[in-house]
C-alpha cells in the first residue's frame, strides 16, 4: 500500500480524488491537507471535512493550509466550482475536527515520522503549501518517494492561452516545487482533459444506488453543467482523481520524462510549465509529464472505489 498525502482545494474533483484515495486498498490517505484555490481556505477547508463525513473517512488528520499564495493576490475559481466551492450536492455538517497543526507542520511531521521512501505527496491545488514545506524543512526533499500533482500542462492552457490554474494561481510556489530534487510526475491538462466524465460513467455511477455515488453524480452535473458553459466541453474532465489514479496504477497512463520549469516573469506566459521535450532527457531528469490516459481503466478505479466505500 502507498501511503499519501492529499493536498487540495476541494473543489468537485478533489472531492472525487479524496474519494477515491479512501475508497482503492492500495492507496492509504495519511493526511488531508488543504489549501486556497478553488475558493478560500476556509470554505475549501469546510468541504474537505464535509467530503470526509460522506465518504466515512475516520482516523485520518485533515488540517488547514495557506490562506493565500506567496506572492500574488487571492484568485479562486468561482465560475468553476460556485460560491461554496463545492456547489450542487447538500453537504452535510463535518464531524471530524481539524487537526491543530497548520498543513504545513503536518506535512513535515507525516514526512519525517516515516521511513525515507514511504511517503507520496499528490498535491491537487495550488503549491503553497508544498513549497513552505520544502522551505521550512528541507529533509522532506530526499525522503519524500515522489510528488504527483495534478497541475499544469505542456500544450494548452485554462486559465490563460497556456497555463493551468493550480500553477497560474502561485507560479512562485510551483517554481519552488518543480525545481526541487524529488521525482515530480505532472499530470496536467494534456492528461486530464481526457478523463471526461461522459454518459457512460455517469450512468456507471448511478448503477452502484449508494450516498456517495449519487453525491458524486450531483458533483458531475454541476461540475458539467459549468465546464459546458465557461469552456466549451461537452463532458466535464474530472482533472484531480488521475493524480491519484498515476499511484494506484501507473499503468493507467503513460508517461514522458522532460524537464519542466515554471516560467514567472512572460507578458503572455506567465505560470507556463515549459517542458523540454528534446532528446535525449538529461541524466539528472527528475520530472516527468503525463501523456496518454487508459479511460476504461482509469473510470474502472473511480467505480471499484465508490463500489467499496458502499454508504460510507
Ligand atoms: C484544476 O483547477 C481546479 O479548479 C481543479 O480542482 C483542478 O485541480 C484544474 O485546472
Ligand atoms: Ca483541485
Amino acid at each position: 500500500t502507498r501511503k499519501i498525502i492529499l493536498d487540495c482545494d476541494p473543489g468537485h474533483d478533489d472531492a472525487i480524488a479524496m474519494l477515491l484515495a479512501h475508497g482503492n486498498p492500495d492507496v492509504e490517505l495519511v493526511a488531508v491537507t488543504t489549501v486556497v484555490g478553488n475558493q478560500t481556505l476556509e470554505k475549501v477547508t469546510r468541504n474537505a471535512l464535509s467530503v470526509a463525513r460522506i465518504a466515512g473517512i475516520t482516523g485520518v488528520p485533515f488540517a488547514a493550509g495557506c490562506p493565500r499564495p506567496l506572492v500574488r493576490e487571492v484568485e479562486n475559481a468561482l465560475e468553476i466550482h460556485g460560491e461554496s466551492g463545492l456547489d450542487g450536492p447538500r453537504l452535510p455538517e463535518p464531524e471530524l475536527a481539524l487537526d491543530r497543526r497548520h498543513a504545513v507542520d503536518l506535512i513535515i511531521d507525516t514526512v519525517m515520522a516515516h521511513e525515507p521512501g514511504e511517503i507520496t505527496i499528490v498535491p491537487t491545488a495550488g503549491l503553497t503549501n508544498i513549497a513552505l514545506a520544502a522551505r521550512k524543512e528541507p529533509r522532506i526533499v530526499s525522503r519524500v518517494r515522489e510528488v504527483v500533482l495534478m497541475g499544469g500542462g505542456y500544450h494548452q492552457g485554462n486559465w490563460s492561452a497556456v497555463a493551468e490554474f493550480n500553477i497560474i494561481i502561485d507560479p512562485e510556489a510551483a517554481h519552488i516545487v518543480f525545481n526541487e530534487s524529488w521525482p515530480l510526475t505532472m499530470v496536467g491538462l494534456d492528461l486530464t482533459h481526457q478523463a471526461l466524465a461522459t454518459t457512460e460513467v455517469t450512468e456507471r455511477i448511478a448503477a452502484l444506488g449508494t450516498g456517495p455515488a449519487r453525491f458524486v453524480n450531483e458533483l458531475l452535473d454541476f461540475f458539467g453543467a459549468t465546464y459546458r458553459e465557461s469552456q466549451g466541453f461537452e463532458h466535464p474532465p474530472v482533472h484531480d482523481p488521475c493524480a491519484v489514479a498515476y499511484v494506484i496504477d501507473p499503468g493507467v497512463m503513460t508517461v514522458r520524462r522532460a524537464p519542466v520549469d515554471i516560467e514567472l516573469t512572460g507578458t503572455l506566459t506567465r505560470g507556463m510549465t515549459v517542458a523540454d521535450f528534446r532528446a535525449p532527457a538529461p541524466d539528472d531528469c527528475h520530472t516527468q509529464v503525463a501523456v496518454d490516459l487508459d479511460h476504461q481503466r482509469f473510470w474502472d478505479l473511480v467505480v471499484d472505489a465508490l463500489e467499496r466505500i458502499g454508504e460510507g
